[in-house]
């Protein structure tokens, strides 16, 4: 049986139906150059127990560099019978070292160690490109902001107006939780560099092999404490595919604004043509599919972390089957957010915003009430008094359609004796965005300080 890893006590081959069901190459070849990596380290291992020759180890190194090469430009692929990475390989191996020596190589590893250290190694690597495409994400947005340092948005909250915004402060606001998630990857892969190799089927080995060589081989930290843990663990694998659907559910709160900021009542943002799409039917079309994709796929990324979430969910230990569940779920995370991510990244920095249209809005819906009660606390009124006097004013303007800075001396006289005509100072937008002066508010000072910071920050990466 090609590539067959067990047999022995198997009276009959593998029924079709079985093999059907158990096949991964469809998966896991993704992992191929990792396994062969994993073997070479292991073959360097199995050296320096005194399982292999110098001769043997030279030409076994050789062979999986063979095998490597042959992987690589598709002349070597995974046949229809074989079960899996691990048993592709070692039938090509085979192929290239002959059965004597790539016969050796399996001592003292399993599958399952190396399973749960390939899929390790591949997501570190995912996790530096993942990296690369949230900084330029960031960069972006950040970009975005220090273009437009002044131009004011109506802040909201419940999607009602709620107080004006510096614009550059509302993007930062979708900056900083992607730092967050760069910071996840980073801590992640603290926790995924510690190596299974060396755990064995569950037990551990009993050749003496030094599964530190074989983790320093592979650039990982040390081995895990506990080759139980090691082999049956998939806690790092549904961490990654937590972080990413973090980062899906990022992506996909700035969406819903660009999205609403795209519709003609906003009227905020327009997409550049390279980044929106067109109807096949209404020819005057112009869709924002990008930051709707970002939002249907973030659906997607929580499915694929709570789908093996629920298959981690009461797993005896050690190895069992299930965790061969888990390699999909989290290959399809980092596929959509390796595409998704340059698409939505040109999206951000090609969009084009209508600041006048903003400024024009912002003040609307009596944003600056708060500023009104604010300003009666600074005359010395009690704020539980002030808001009930900037409430009754905004009740004065509602009933006769006026903004608040529109009431009379003597209307404002009429409502409280405090709103003299003095109170006017602070409603004006620009007043009332720099007079949030507190940290991390959205005067224009703090807004410039934090840019500073959050570029600061995209260096750390
Ligand atoms: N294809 C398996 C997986 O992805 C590899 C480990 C198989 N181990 C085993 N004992 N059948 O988990």
């Amino acid at each position: 049986e090609a590539g067959a890893l067990w047999g022995g006590r198997f009276a009959s081959g593998p029924s079709p139906a079985l093999q059907a069901l158990s096949k991964s190459t469809q998966f896991d070849w993704v992992l191929a150059q990792y396994d062969i990596r994993g073997s070479k380290a292991h073959a360097s291992a199995l050296a320096a127990g005194g399982y292999l020759t110098a001769d043997e180890l030279a030409e076994m190194r050789a062979a999986l560099d063979e095998l490597a090469a042959r992987v690589a430009d598709g002349r070597f692929v995974a046949a229809e019978e074989d079960e899996d990475v691990h048993s592709a390989l070692e039938r090509g191996l085979i192929e290239v070292a002959g059965v004597q020596l790539g016969g050796k190589l399996r001592a003292g590893r399993s599958r399952n160690d190396q399973i749960a250290t390939l899929v390790r190694l591949y997501l570190l690597d995912r996790a530096a490109v993942l990296r690369e495409l949230l900084l330029d994400l960031v960069e972006a947005i950040l970009n975005q902001a220090l273009a437009h340092p002044e131009a004011i948005l109506p802040g909201r909250t419940h999607l009602q107006h709620a107080q004006p915004v510096l614009l550059a402060h509302q993007l930062a606001a979708h900056a900083w939780p992607v730092i967050r998630d760069l910071e996840r990857l980073r801590d992640w892969a603290g926790r995924a560099s510690a190596s299974p190799y060396g755990g064995g089927a569950l037990a551990g080995s009993s050749l003496g092999l030094d599964p530190r060589l074989v983790a320093a081989e592979l650039g990982l930290g040390d081995p895990l404490e506990n080759s139980i843990d090691g082999t049956s663990s998939r806690d790092v694998v549904a961490e990654f595919a937590f972080v990413c659907a973090q980062i899906g559910i990022d992506l996909s709160r700035l969406s819903e604004e660009i999205i609403l900021w795209n519709t003609k009542e906003f009227g905020f943002v327009k997409l550049h043509d390279g980044f929106s799409t067109g109807s096949s039917i209404m020819p005057q079309k112009k869709n924002p599919d990008i930051a709707e994709l970002a939002r249907g796929k973030s659906g997607r990324l929580i499915g694929n972390l709570t789908g093996l979430l629920a298959t981690l969910k009461a797993l005896p230990l050690a190895y069992n089957r299930d965790l061969q569940e888990d390699k999909e779920p989290v290959f399809d995370s980092v596929a959509q957010l390796e595409v998704l991510l340059p698409a939505f990244t040109g999206m951000v920095a090609t969009m084009s915003f209508d600041t006048a249209r903003m400024a024009e809005l912002a003040p609307q819906g009596f944003s600056l009430a708060t500023d009104v009660a604010e300003w009666l606390v600074k005359q010395g009124v009690i704020f539980r008094d002030a808001h009930e006097i900037s409430g009754e004013l905004v009740r004065f303007c509602e009933e006769r359609g006026l903004e608040l800075h529109e009431p009379s001396d003597e209307e404002l006289a009429s409502i409280s004796e405090h709103l003299t005509p003095a109170v006017r100072e602070v409603l004006t937008i620009e007043g009332s965005v720099n007079s949030r002066v507190g940290a991390g508010g959205t005067a224009r000072a703090r807004v410039d300080e934090q840019l500073e910071r959050l570029a600061e920050r995209i260096a750390e990466f």
